[in-house]
């Protein structure tokens, strides 16, 4: 009961159920909460301490930023507030302005990250073999993809279209896609120089994958959650396109606290915890294997592979079997 009314006081007041309804629609930092809110960071990070000690809301210190997000850690408390937020009228003119100024944060964000990849659309492989210890990197990854073969490869976020043409020996048919057009046309250029007619890249957001349900038996999302705003829904979106049996590989960075990426690459999170990923494959339905954790190029960044699988016989293993 005294939990209840705890609860219940942490967004009792007008401006935290504002922040309630924003953060109901995904994880936001203290100073995007301010731009929303039209509130000085003092007053919005006092409403946010109050909902973080009664454990509505979550705080994520990362580097220099701090990001908030709904609990997920006490699902009575989760209920209270989504049940709250479901309540909140449609109509009313405060709330809407600040959906309306959630979207224009997020497409900000979205430009940012945009232009940053038209820009460096040309020089991208250069970029990414600074970051990388390509060599281990790739042959990591196909090992943590097993030996295939693959009826039907995903890769989310292609860029320059490079792990599509890593695993094109394996897959009898691979698709990647980005928003980046400029990346694409690189892309295209690649898979055709290499000869790789059974590969094609194209355009489409990773949130909403241009595929049925359960194709795929290989996705593959290569440096690219740390750009995004809702890694988590983008490793769900992804999961329903897997078939039973299939798994994706995630290989991003593990937590570091290079804030520069930030500033000078578009990132926006600095890295993921092995907790994090759990957490989402748990979500999407899917189990993790023990990561694979890739020992830093140079600069401190460690890259890690964490492999998620769905449950049943791989279609591609199971065409192989039929024929032999
Ligand atoms: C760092 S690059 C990685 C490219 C490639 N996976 C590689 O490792 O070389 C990240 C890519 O994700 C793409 N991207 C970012 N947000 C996206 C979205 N919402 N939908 C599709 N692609 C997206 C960018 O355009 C960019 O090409």
């Amino acid at each position: 009961m005294d939990r209840i009314v705890a609860v219940l006081r942490a967004f009792g007041e007008a401006t935290r159920l504002r922040i309630l309804a924003l953060l109901a629609r995904g994880e936001l930092t203290v100073s995007e909460l301010v731009q929303i809110l039209g509130q000085s960071q003092p007053r919005v990070s006092r409403h946010l301490k109050l909902m973080a000690e009664a454990g509505v809301v979550e705080r994520l210190p990362e580097g220099a930023w701090v990001f908030y997000r709904l609990t997920d850690d006490d699902p009575p408390t989760r209920r209270i507030a989504d049940a709250a937020v479901a309540g909140l009228p449609g109509d009313d003119m405060t709330l809407r302005r600040d959906l309306e100024r959630l979207e224009t944060v997020k497409a900000a964000r979205a430009d940012a990250a945009a232009s940053y990849f038209r820009a460096v659309a040309l020089d991208w492989d250069r970029i990414r073999a600074l970051q990388l210890a390509e060599a281990q990197v790739e042959d990591a990854m196909r090992a943590a993809a097993g030996d295939g073969p693959f009826a039907f490869m995903i890769d989310v976020g292609t860029g320059t279209g490079r792990v599509i043409e890593l695993f094109a020996d394996q897959a009898e048919r691979a698709v990647g896609i980005d928003l980046s057009h400029e990346m694409l046309t690189i892309g295209r250029a690649n898979l055709a120089k290499a000869g790789l007619a059974h590969c094609s890249v194209r355009h489409a957001d990773l949130y909403a994958l241009p595929f049925d349900d359960g194709v795929a038996d290989l996705v593959t999302i290569h440096q690219v959650l740390h750009y995004l705003d809702d890694p988590g829904l983008a490793v769900a979106e992804t999961a329903r396109t897997l078939a039973p049996g299939g798994r994706i590989l995630i290989v991003d960075f593990a937590p570091h606290g290079h804030e520069f990426l930030r500033d000078e690459h578009a990132h926006r999170r600095l890295g993921f915890s092995d907790d994090e990923v759990r957490d989402w494959a748990a979500v999407a339905g899917l189990t993790l294997d023990d990561p694979v954790a890739l020992e830093p190029k140079k600069d401190g960044l460690t890259v890690k592979i964490w492999t998620a699988r769905l449950a049943g016989e791989a279609a591609g293993r199971r065409r192989l079997e039929a024929r032999a």
